[in-house]
């Protein structure tokens, strides 16, 4: 396995490499929900390279850029066990040359509702980056998760929109074996903060336990565990349409996501499950 930190690096490493090419891109601190997306990319293409970089332009000031966990040594461990052939790990200089860049993919409306609401501007420096390391990686397919999933539908949207010619491969989220669902960001939570995190998937599987009673019972089972649990900071709960991230009515029958945000303690926390109504 190779780990490219430069431009030419990784133009080297990637010109190597023959046949089909997946990616994996991910922000550092690797878990097993990161191992399962290099998993099944392994499944699919010959060689597959995982990006590790923190892209400030996601963060706003006062977000968790500077505390978020770097377990460098560890992530090229993981990527070297589950497979990968190359591990493309840039500093910020090397990905925006020129500081912060003045072009930008815009997310658009899909961009601002849910997390885009909660935190502005973030996920058009999610799209930006991922556009660039699509550029710099040129893969014939990207696996992202489920577990974000408004992020996973807005580059599946910026694909087809712009035409990049990569095929955009989801993978369901991976959980601990109580429900949590694993995060980078769970290394934030206390012994007590993780119990009280544990309410959010519960939320979301008591909603879905009411998947055939419609909307209402479902957003009615989901909250009545939230609101047992007021350690939970609720940002929001909504039972949306997968692709316009539009709360449902109450006659809808059909997929929807219930999607989950919330603070516990100083840690905002998100889950989702994709479900059918009716
Ligand atoms: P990061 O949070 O490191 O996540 C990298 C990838 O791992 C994403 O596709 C995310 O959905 C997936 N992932 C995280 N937790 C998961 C879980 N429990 N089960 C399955 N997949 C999981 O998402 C980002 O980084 C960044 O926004 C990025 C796309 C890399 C752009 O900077």
């Amino acid at each position: 396995m190779t780990v490219a930190h430069t431009r030419d690096e990784l133009h080297q490493a990637r010109a190597a490499l023959s046949g089909t090419v997946g990616v994996t891109m991910t922000m550092g601190a690797l878990h097993a929900g990161h191992a399962e997306l290099i998993k099944r990319a392994r499944e699919d293409v010959d060689h597959v390279i995982v990006t590790i970089f923190l892209n400030p332009l996601q963060f706003a000031p006062g977000e968790d850029l500077s505390r978020y966990p770097r377990t460098f040594d560890d992530d090229v461990a993981l990527c070297e066990e589950y497979g990968a052939a190359l591990v493309f790990a840039p500093t910020p200089d090397v990905v925006y040359p020129d500081g912060e860049p003045g072009i930008r993919v815009s997310a658009g409306e899909l961009g601002s509702v849910l997390e885009g609401a909660s935190r502005p501007g973030h996920f058009d420096g999610v799209l930006t980056v991922v556009a660039k390391l699509m550029h710099l990686t040129r893969p014939d397919a990207a696996y992202f998760g489920q577990k974000d999933a408004q992020q996973l539908l807005l580059i599946r949207r910026m694909v087809r929109d712009l035409d990049f010619p990569t095929r955009i491969v989801p993978v369901a989220t991976v959980r601990e074996p109580d429900g949590l669902a694993l995060s980078s960001r769970n290394t934030y939570l206390s012994q007590s903060d993780r119990e009280v995190a544990l309410s959010l998937s519960r939320a979301l599987n008591a909603g879905a336990e009411m998947a055939e009673a419609g909307p209402a019972a479902i957003r009615r089972a989901a909250r009545d565990v939230l609101v047992r649990e007021p350690l939970v900071l609720v940002d929001y709960l909504v039972l949306v349409h997968p692709t316009t991230l539009q709360e449902v009515p109450e006659w809808y029958r059909g997929p929807a996501l219930l999607a989950v945000a919330g603070k516990v303690g100083t840690t905002r926390l998100i889950d989702n499950l994709p479900l059918v109504v009716g």
